[in-house]
């Protein structure tokens, strides 16, 4: 390991940022970087330190265990960092998981699947007469942002309002000042929406969540800290996981050609694209709690550690032939949702929208095409944790009914 890594390196939007990060994997799992500037920090490239590193209880993830310069900042500025069970360590992570744990199991979200079903549906239904829509807007976001609300029980007319905030407070790029009256907007609505709900108490995740406020589990900070949360990550990472996967299938009509003739290959498909071109490129925030060693490279306490669930998902030291997209796939454990205490809660959820997402799409309209040349699709480049796409204009051709 020697030189500082520039994070555009890794980050630089493109076809593909995979093999920038193989060049340095096949020279050493861990390389120095320049995120944040001016912090200690490292990034880890192979599948097996990162997961090493996912379940090593020596990085924190607790922003009270920041370098006092950057702490400070970060504790004023961000109501989605300080709060919530995806900034936190044992024991605060328990016990702000426990209120929202049962909502996220694979048993109770399938019950979603109808109304998953029927959304689906009336969002294809939907689409404009001319044929051409962009997949993103029309489709990708609009589905789990609608999901999130319903499940929350929070006003899905307010869907525009939810995107912004999310957009702002978890990517930006924007002022400080942005970021602030982001957070103070968000406080406000909820603050009202809670007072509300207060009065009328219903079988929803947001009263869930307002019983643990009331019950002292959670302060006012948490509670809205864990909405804010279950909002952005409810719905962008999914809606992601819409776009690389439809564009990857129509940039490989033989995949696509193998999952229309077999719709049971959807399940397997979808843990590909995830491997392949996961919406989370990066794990969040991890501080070393100690002096301490990964991939035998030293990393003193304090430093910020950058995981890539990327890079870990093209490793050929683990996968055969990564750069091959391949439906079928087997085995194919991947780290795209994370490992360990932090392992995405939304998982279950994620797959049911992806499974019903992907299998009506194929079904209902089997002329599904892109509409620019491939080249022409541009990913975001505004964001250092997530991989998604600007947007995906696609011609829509036949559609079938429901
Ligand atoms: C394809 C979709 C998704 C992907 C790729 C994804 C990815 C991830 C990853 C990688 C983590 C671990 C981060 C880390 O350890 O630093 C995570 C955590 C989390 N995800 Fe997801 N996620 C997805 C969907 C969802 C959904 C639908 C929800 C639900 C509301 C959700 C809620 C969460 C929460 C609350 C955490 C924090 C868990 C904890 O720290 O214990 N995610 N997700």
């Amino acid at each position: 390991m020697s030189d500082i890594i520039p994070t555009e390196f890794f980050t630089s939007p493109g076809p593909s940022p995979h093999a920038n990060a193989a060049e340095l994997r096949s020279r050493c799992p861990v390389h120095r970087i320049d995120v944040p500037p001016g912090a200690q920090a490292y990034a880890v490239l192979s599948n097996k330190v990162v997961e090493e590193a996912l379940g090593d209880s020596r990085l924190s993830k607790q922003v009270e265990n920041l370098p006092a310069e950057f702490r400070d900042k970060a504790v004023d500025n961000s109501l989605l960092v300080v709060g919530n069970l995806g900034f936190a360590d044992p024991p605060r992570h328990t016990r702000l998981k426990e209120p929202i744990r049962r909502a996220f199991l694979p048993g109770t979200v399938a019950r979603l699947a109808s109304r998953i079903d029927d959304i689906v549906n009336d969002l294809i239904d939907a689409f404009p007469e001319s044929g051409e829509i962009d997949l993103l807007s029309a489709f990708a976001l609009p589905l789990p942002l609608t999901v999130i609300c319903e499940y929350l029980g929070i006003p899905v007319e307010d869907r525009p309002l939810f995107q912004e905030w999310s957009y702002v407070l978890s990517q930006g790029p924007c002022t400080d000042g942005e970021l602030k009256a982001a957070s103070e907007e968000f406080s406000d609505y909820f603050t009202k929406l809670v007072a509300e709900r207060r009065t009328d108490l219903r079988d929803d995740l947001l009263s869930a969540i307002i019983r643990a406020r009331d019950e002292g589990v959670y302060s006012e900070q948490e509670l809205l800290s864990t909405l804010l949360l279950l909002i952005i990550a409810g719905h962008k990472t999914v809606a992601n996981m819409i776009g690389n996967g439809t564009a990857l299938l129509l940039r490989h009509p033989e995949q696509l050609d193998m999952l229309r003739a077999d719709p049971a290959l959807i399940p397997p498909a979808i843990e590909e694209i995830l491997r392949y071109e996961g919406s989370a490129a990066w794990a969040s925030l991890r501080i070393a709690g100690e002096d301490m060693q990964l991939g035998g490279v030293d990393i003193p306490k304090g430093s910020f550690v950058h995981l890539s669930l990327s890079s870990a998902g093209h490793d050929p030291a683990t996968y055969d032939d990564p750069e091959t997209f391949d439906v079928t796939r087997s085995p194919n454990r991947h780290l795209s949702f994370g490992h360990g205490a932090h392992f995405c809660i939304g998982a279950p959820l994620a797959r049911l929208q992806g499974q019903i997402a992907f299998s009506t799409l194929l079904r209902r309209l089997p002329q599904l095409a892109l509409a620019v040349p491939p080249e022409e699709i541009a990913w975001l480049s505004d964001s250092s944790l997530s991989r998604g796409l600007e947007a995906l204009p696609l011609r829509v051709g036949e559609r079938l009914p429901r």
